[in-house]
């Protein structure tokens, strides 16, 4: 357990908040899908899409039978998204052709999201799958569309139709309806098409490793997020590599300690007091960003005062603004509401990046492909 929850739970402090926790979401591990799995209750009759037709611009998409560009499908379900590259079989082009689809999940084994294609796929030469996490592929004696997130046994009848590009790590949340479409080709040339530039990109972030006294070496085990970089700081790094942007970190002209303790102790009386810490420096204009990427630990079931203060510099109406956040077992808490609050006419995405402060090290390609889903 966390310091700061012992903390809480010993009662150290007086002040009391509403949490709202999140989890995160690990990928399950391996079952096998076996062709004797009478078992199981894969039962349910498809229900085919009722998209309109006219949802999808045919002349926009990279078409099976073009086969010149990857082809790559997007899958959402309830606020998810994954996109999965498909390979150059018949079978991944037989589902491609039946794109747009509507369809309803369903779970199998602890490591599978399933759908049905209304038509059967061709396996005559697709490639067996080869038991990685992300892997869509295609079971043939049920006819089932498999997602897999989690590591799994290869099968006589299991075939690769590709593999997630991005957002693997959303597959095991899917439930219910399942929308499956065509991911428009990238114009030719790639550069200057749909992606943003990053000119007007902004990310600020605040992160304890730069606001801290570091005197000497800093004991890791007793201040796990003391020592730079700090998660915040290294994930605003990553979105600044993929959008170009420009990065700025918030940082208070009194640093706090680097003792963990006396850290929690002192943001705990600053946020009693409802404080706005003086910034160190100062944006000298936001106007040139539309959008602003927000970055910040979860402090005391919120954010650190100086991230109010921040808002309170610079105004952000009329902006997009996208959060991310690294936290401990609290999540994301009121952290949401509390910046909402704080700058009333910003545009604050619902897509919302957040990782475990353990994960925040290893969260280069989650938060990279967070932003390239938003279009950067
Ligand atoms: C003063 C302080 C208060 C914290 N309060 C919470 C909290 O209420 N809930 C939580 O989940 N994590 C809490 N944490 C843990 C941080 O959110 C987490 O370690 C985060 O990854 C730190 O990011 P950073 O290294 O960029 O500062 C707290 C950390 C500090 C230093």
């Amino acid at each position: 357990m966390k310091k700061w929850n012992r903390l809480i739970v010993a009662g150290a402090f007086c002040f009391c908040f509403l949490t709202a926790c999140q989890g995160t979401s690990e990928g399950g591990s391996g079952a096998v899908q076996s062709e004797n799995a009478e078992e199981t209750s894969q039962t349910e009759e498809v229900t085919q899409s009722e998209v309109e037709a006219e949802a999808e611009e045919p002349s926009e998409i990279v078409t099976a039978e073009e086969g010149t560009e990857a082809m790559r499908i997007r899958v959402r379900a309830n606020g998810n998204e994954i996109i999965f590259e498909l390979n150059d079989s018949a079978a991944a082009r037989g589902l491609y052709d039946q794109l747009p689809l509507t369809l309803e999940n369903e779970d199998f084994s602890n490591n599978e999201k399933t759908f049905y294609p209304p038509e059967a796929l061709d396996v005559s030469d697709a490639p067996m799958a080869d038991g990685g996490m992300g892997t869509l592929a295609y079971y043939e004696p049920w006819g089932d569309v498999v997602m897999f997130y989690g590591s799994y046994q290869p099968n006589a009848s299991l075939y690769e139709l590709g593999n997630a590009v991005s957002g693997s790590e959303f597959i095991e949340a899917i439930s219910g309806e399942i929308e499956i479409s065509a991911v428009e080709a990238e114009p030719a040339g790639g550069e200057g098409g749909s992606e943003q530039s990053g000119e007007d990109v902004l990310i600020a972030y605040f992160s304890w490793a730069e606001n801290a006294v570091l005197e000497g070496e800093v004991d890791a085990v007793a201040s796990p997020s003391v020592n730079p970089p700090g998660n915040v700081q290294q994930l605003a790094g990553w979105v600044q590599e993929a959008t170009g942007g420009d990065l700025f970190s918030i940082r208070v002209t009194d640093p706090y300690p680097s003792d963990w303790d006396e850290c929690l102790s002192r943001a705990n009386e600053e946020r009693g007091d409802d404080a706005r810490p003086e910034l160190a420096e100062h944006l000298e204009s936001i106007d040139q960003y539309d959008t602003v990427f927000l970055g910040y630990p979860n402090w005391w079931y919120g954010v650190p005062m100086a991230l109010l203060t921040f808002l309170e510099e610079n105004d952000l109406s009329g902006k997009q603004v996208y959060l991310f956040c690294s936290h401990g077992t609290g999540g994301l808490a009121n952290s949401v509401e509390i910046i909402t609050e704080a700058a009333p006419g910003a545009d604050i995405s619902d897509q919302i990046f957040d990782c475990y402060e353990e994960d925040a090290p290893s969260s280069q390609g989650a938060i990279q492909n967070w932003v390239a889903e938003l279009g950067y």
